[in-house]
């Protein structure tokens, strides 16, 4: 697990958003937990839907389905459960200052040779006085599934469809392990 790494804190300090030198490893695991079960429940709505209907028909669940289990994980656990990237296709899923500094730090680990599947970093912060427990997981492309709707050639139909749906997607040009973004989990602490 990713303990506190003092470069991002020092990143983090300089976003002005104060960093507890603070860990829960229980909530740490809670939290992979969520996004386990997330994460397994989205792909295999994805992949069947690719397998029955392709590509075009597969994007209703990235846009309807991921929205809505990340919203019925969040019910389940308590917890705000979302997906983030700094090269967004849904403006909707845009990081914050800190989810912004966590994803470049995510970047430089990967530049450095850290395996994108292992990387995920939790702090507690201040925000508006909470305290505040936040764990964030990077999210690799693979080659399969998501090259069909990242990658840097896209069936002709899905781009058509992307376009409509989202003109100012910023998500495609990926290579296979490349970070795609993350899960950003929160929950109030007492
Ligand atoms: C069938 C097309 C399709 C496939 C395949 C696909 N995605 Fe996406 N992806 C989308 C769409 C559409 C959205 C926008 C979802 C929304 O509106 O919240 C999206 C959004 C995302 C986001 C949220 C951040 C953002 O840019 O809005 C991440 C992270 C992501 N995809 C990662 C992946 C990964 C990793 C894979 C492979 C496991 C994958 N996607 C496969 C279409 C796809």
């Amino acid at each position: 697990m990713s303990r506190i790494n003092p470069i991002l804190v020092a990143t983090l300090l300089a976003t002005g958003l104060p960093v507890h030198a603070e860990q829960n490893a229980a909530l740490d695991d809670e939290a992979r937990g969520i996004v386990k079960s997330f994460f397994s429940s989205l792909k295999g709505e994805l992949v069947a839907s690719l397998e029955s209907g392709g590509p075009v028909e597969a994007i209703k669940v990235c846009n309807d389905r991921a929205p809505a289990l990340a919203n019925e994980a969040a019910a389940a656990s308590g917890w705000r459960v979302a997906r983030t990237s700094l090269k967004l296709r849904n403006p909707a899923n845009a990081p914050d200052a800190w989810e912004t500094a966590v994803l470049r730090n995510f970047e430089a680990s990967a530049a450095a040779g850290e395996d994108p599947n292992k990387i995920e970093f939790s702090a507690v912060v201040d925000q508006q006085g909470q305290r505040t427990y936040r764990y964030m997981k990077a999210i690799p492309t693979a080659e399969k599934p998501c090259l069909a709707c990242h990658g840097k050639t896209l069936a002709p139909q899905v781009a058509a469809r992307l376009k409509e749906l989202y003109p100012d997607d910023r998500a495609t040009g990926y290579a296979a392990g490349e970070i795609r973004g993350a899960f950003t989990l929160s929950r109030p602490l007492q």
